[in-house]
């Protein structure tokens, strides 16, 4: 019975190890999906950018009536860039400056359409 405080200091230990690892473990997972959320675009956004966007800023006979900017082409984009990721969404999303409310996607929510800017500036970059 003398030895039972050590005993149970070291049984606490024992669990503390796969606590620990289990910690690294999750911690790095997070990380991983964080980077890779920043730096390779959703398939989504992809989708909707297709979808919607690309009428006016794949180039094409929209994109020449409209002069919309062409994606893969960072001089007509960077004016753009230069105004940073919100101001963009903010324009796109309440149709500022005249763009088209929410780039002619009526269901795309506020995340939705930053995350295809954010596929338009991948691909242009
Ligand atoms: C009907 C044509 C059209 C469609 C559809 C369209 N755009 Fe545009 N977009 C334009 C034009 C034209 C401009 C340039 C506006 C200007 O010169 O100020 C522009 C500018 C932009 C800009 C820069 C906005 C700013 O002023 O900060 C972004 C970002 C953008 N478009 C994203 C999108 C996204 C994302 C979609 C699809 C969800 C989309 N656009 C769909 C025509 C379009």
């Amino acid at each position: 019975m003398k030895n039972q405080p050590s005993n149970f200091k070291s049984m606490t230990t024992l669990f503390q190890i796969p606590l620990i690892f289990f910690l690294l473990i999750f911690f790095g997972v997070a990380n991983a999906n964080t980077f890779a959320q920043g730096n390779t675009p959703s398939r989504e956004a992809k989708k909707l950018y297709e979808e919607y966007c690309a009428s006016c800023h794949s180039g094409g006979f929209k994109g020449w009536m409209t002069s919309a900017p062409e994606i893969g082409e960072i001089d007509e984009w960077k004016s753009f860039f230069d105004k940073g990721i919100e101001e963009m969404t903010h324009n796109v999303f309440t149709g500022e400056k005249k763009h088209e409310i929410k780039g002619e996607c009526e269901d795309c929510s506020k995340e939705e359409i930053q995350a295809t800017i954010e596929y338009i500036m991948l691909v242009t970059q």
